[in-house]
């Protein structure tokens, strides 16, 4: 256990944990007094209706007022909001508050223009630019919902999310810049809406020099120009229980989840994490090191950070390679970050690059006082190199996009823990976790492995449904063990309260913290004419923690070299779920193992490519075939422990 500084005597958390669980109305119906509000809530939680529970019904408030307005009303006007760093294109720009406003009201004024009104729906493909959160906000303002898609991400993910969402209108770019290569934006968008069944009414696209994309007449129009002559626009109240947003996320399927979040209830729950967790108040850097197409970026770049009235950083660039592994530190001190967040393994690939931290010394990191990782599991061994390099807490904490804020973690701005690595800390004050045994749904003791899920209620901010479907919301996360929402993370908690999450227990991958489902890639390699059954699984991978790697079982009869096959079945992915998949290892074998009843063992084979013990399982129908799969697991360079 490692401690710094002092730990508190009698716990401030205890007290906050108890009084948020046991009297939830009072302690966030408290929160909700620091933003300001159109119409003052009737009610802080309706449990009238569950599992549908909804947070301060009958108030009504923007976010994007709270978010932007508010801070220049207040005498933030010339404060900076958002910094836009950008190694690839050699840009700092810095906006206050004032400008921030200015610009968002403008590109609302340019969306009203177009058709867009509160409750419609808007898609927002782009890249790391201050336009994509601009974009977030200026919806926000109007009290339209957007739906942010991840830059990464081919046509065929954006068509699929365009026709569940629906959107009047698609804002986007024409180009993303990957470390030295540019990638043309357009083109996937183009093919997204020519697949797609739903037709925008519009597209609004921001030409970039780096790339310049040819507009569709009649559909298109150029960012620069509408928003030059648009009139500013207001923004609009809203109920704090309509949509703020939609995020899709990867489930076991094809067909990803649209998480919904509300205004009221998110825009209390930021408020307050920014303060208590991270240790962030009004005025100063924070900075998310993610992309606003994840939920880090829409909680950690935008939101959070603008809600709080601090300054918030926006980082067109890797932790590597641009232009090398000092990139962290140099954005921290020229900055003044005082907090940030990022993946774990954006901090392998620093150790991998560099691993006694010469670059660190470079520069002068006064002032920044926490690293927090999330997105996957922090290692141990990272854990220590990153707190022995920095000297600061590295706080290890859980989340997911379903609830938009951490589970479990560690308070910069309540009661700091000593640290325990491996574990992802302890409850948030309104999450009560608890380890369910996996078979009956009966709640397990400190130290027992299980299923993590937690009761209900859960706390503002959290997904209220998901988009136009109430049923898969229910079958999802709340029917399978009614009562508890069911994260789909396994782990166990121990007898001080701390939680250890150890890996998803569905088909839910997470590749360099990016979250993937093995499903969506199994239903594409299916589609390759020569294939005839196939499994996808996640291996342990030092740098990236999982990389999926593909089983295939060709049809009878087909005679083409496997070779060749493989290579296709990797570009296919790479075609239809993009090139953030990272599918890059794929064997042909002769079957997949199974249960008698047809059923491929998964779980099996997961803990085969994880290089983890497996017991050979009694239903079990050749278990000779294990051992091919071992085999062709370590054909492929995995099957061992990453370390
Ligand atoms: N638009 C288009 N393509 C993108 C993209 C985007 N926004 N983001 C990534 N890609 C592409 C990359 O160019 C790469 O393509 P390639 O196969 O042609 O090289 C592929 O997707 C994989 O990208 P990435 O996972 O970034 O791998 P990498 O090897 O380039 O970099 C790391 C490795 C560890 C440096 C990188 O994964 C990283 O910084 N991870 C941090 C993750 C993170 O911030 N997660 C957010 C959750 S908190
Ligand atoms: P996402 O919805 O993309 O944020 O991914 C959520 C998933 O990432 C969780 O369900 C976990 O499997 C994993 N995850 C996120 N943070 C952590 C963490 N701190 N420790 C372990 N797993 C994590």
């Amino acid at each position: 256990m490692e401690r710094y500084g002092e730990v508190q005597a009698g716990s401030k958390y205890e007290a906050v944990y108890k009084e948020s669980i046991e009297n939830p109305s009072a302690f966030w119906g408290r929160e909700a007094e620091r933003l300001a509000w159109f119409k003052r809530w009737d009610t802080v939680l309706d449990d009238s209706n569950p599992p549908f529970y909804r947070w301060f019904v009958g108030g009504e408030l923007n976010t994007c007022y709270n978010a932007v307005d508010v801070h220049v009303e207040n005498g933030r006007a010339d404060q900076a909001a958002l910094i836009y760093d950008s190694p690839v294109t050699d840009t700092v720009t810095s906006f206050t508050y004032g400008e921030l406003q200015g610009q968002v009201a403008k590109l609302a004024g340019a969306l009203k223009s177009m058709g867009v009104e509160k409750g419609d729906t808007v898609v927002i493909y782009m890249p790391m630019i201050p336009e994509a959160a601009m974009a977030m906000l200026a919806c926000a303002r109007l009290g339209a919902i957007h739906s942010v898609v991840f830059g990464g991400f081919a046509a065929r993910e954006l068509a699929v999310r365009i026709d569940d969402a629906k959107p009047k209108a698609i804002l986007s770019a024409s180009c993303g810049i990957e470390v030295k290569k540019v990638i043309p934006y357009k083109p996937l968008l183009d093919e997204a809406i020519r697949q797609a069944a739903h037709k925008p009414e519009k597209c609004l696209i921001l030409q970039r020099p780096q790339a310049t994309a040819e507009l569709t007449p009649g559909r298109d129009l150029d960012w620069r120009e509408a928003v030059e002559g648009a009139e500013p626009a207001e923004c609009v109240p809203v109920q704090a229980t309509d949509p703020l947003y939609i995020l899709y996320t990867s489930g076991t399927t094809g067909m990803p989840k649209g998480v919904v979040r509300d205004n009221g209830g998110h825009a209390v729950a930021l408020r307050w994490t920014m303060k208590h967790i991270y240790g962030i108040e009004p005025g100063q850097v924070f900075w998310a090191a993610s992309d606003v197409g994840w939920v880090v970026g829409h909680s950690y770049i935008v939101y959070g950070p603008l809600l709080t009235g601090a300054t918030t950083i926006l980082y067109e660039g890797k932790p590597i390679g641009t232009p090398d592994p000092g990139a962290f530190w140099r954005v921290i001190s020229q900055h003044k970050v005082k907090a940030l967040f990022c993946a774990p393994t954006a901090f392998r690939a620093i150790k991998r690059e560099d691993p006694q931290g010469e670059y660190y010394k470079k520069y002068d990191l006064t002032g920044f006082e926490t690293l927090f990782l999330a997105g996957e599991r922090t290692d141990p061994d990272t854990y220590h190199w990153a707190s022995d390099l920095l000297g600061v807490p590295v706080i290890d904490h859980w989340w997911q996009t379903e609830t938009g804020w951490a589970i479990t973690g560690n308070f910069r701005g309540l009661e700091f823990f000593p640290i325990k690595p491996g574990s992802a800390g302890k409850p948030m004050p309104g999450y009560n976790v608890k380890i369910l045994n996996p078979d009956n749904g009966r709640e397990l003791g400190p130290g027992q492995s299980g299923v993590i899920a937690v009761k209900l209620p859960l706390p503002p901010g959290t997904l209220p449904t998901l988009w136009k479907n109430d049923t898969r919301f229910k079958e999802s996360y709340m029917d399978i063990y009614p009562g508890y929402y069911f994260t789909g993370d396994g782990g166990h908690m121990d007898d001080e309260g701390y939680v250890y999450v150890m890996g998803r227990v569905d088909d839910v991958i997470n590749v360099a913290g990016h979250r993937l489902s093995t499903g969506d890639m199994e239903e594409v390699l299916a589609r390759h004419p020569d294939v005839a059954e196939c499994a996808v699984l996640g291996a342990a991978d030092d740098l990236k923690g999982q990389v999926p790697i593909g089983f295939v079982v060709l049809k009878a009869g087909v005679s083409r070299d496997p070779q060749e096959i493989v290579k296709e079945l990797i570009q296919m992915v790479r075609q239809d779920v993009g090139p953030i998949a990272c599918f890059k290892s794929a064997v042909v074998v002769d079957r997949l193992p199974k249960t008698r009843s047809g059923k491929i063992l998964r779980g099996t084979m997961r803990k085969i490519a994880d290089g983890e013990q497996y017991r050979v399982p009694s239903t079990i129908d050749d278990p000779v075939i294990l051992d091919e799969i071992k085999q062709a697991v370590a054909r492929m360079g995995y099957g061992r422990r990453a370390s």
